[in-house]
């Protein structure tokens, strides 16, 4: 498996991967346009030139970010490569300079073993209300955790 930055020519796969989890209402939908507009954010693990999963790192402000859009081939989870997207895109936040990462997820313990703890919904709430869970089925009854990284 290698880890790359994605290019606009694989916003198709990505799409592809992903559109199951947004079925299931575990990740957010996000048009072509989104995806390509904030291309640069995504982190892509590759096997055999197909891809397997990606997230993407988003950046709020100077201080804060967020790992989103996190997803994992079926047949290729639970074998450590949503763990190494998600080292990697803390590294790259680290890189940045960035202070903190948030992430809202329904798999909370995943993102504790990388030293994230939970924080207060209300704490993340305003700067993801108006951009993404306003169009997430679930709004406004989320039953995902917030979780914070001090990096
Ligand atoms: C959440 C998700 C990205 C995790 O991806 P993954 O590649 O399975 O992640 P990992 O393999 O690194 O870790 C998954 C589990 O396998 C375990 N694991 C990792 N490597 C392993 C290995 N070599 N052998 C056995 N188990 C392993 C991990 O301990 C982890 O357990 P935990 O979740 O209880 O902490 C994936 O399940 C997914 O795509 N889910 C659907 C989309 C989704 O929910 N996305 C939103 C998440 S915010």
């Amino acid at each position: 498996m290698e880890l790359t930055k994605a290019k606009l020519s694989d916003i198709a796969q990505m799409q592809n991967l992903v559109k199951p989890y947004i079925d299931e209402g575990l990740v957010l939908a996000r048009s072509d346009d989104e995806t390509a507009n904030m291309i640069r954010s995504y982190t892509i693990a590759r096997e055999g030139g197909a891809i397997i999963g990606f997230a993407a790192l988003y950046i709020y402000t100077p201080k804060l970010g967020e790992i989103r859009s996190l997803a994992v081939a079926k047949e290729r989870q639970n074998r450590g490569v949503g763990g190494a997207i998600v080292q990697k895109l803390i590294e790259e936040a680290k890189t940045l300079g960035l202070e903190q990462i948030l992430t809202l997820t329904y798999r909370a313990s995943f993102f504790e073993r990388f030293g994230f703890k939970e924080a207060p919904k209300e704490e993340v709430w305003h700067h993801k209300v108006w951009e993404d869970c306003i169009r997430c089925k679930h709004f406004p009854i989320c039953n995902e955790t917030a979780l914070i990284l001090k990096i």
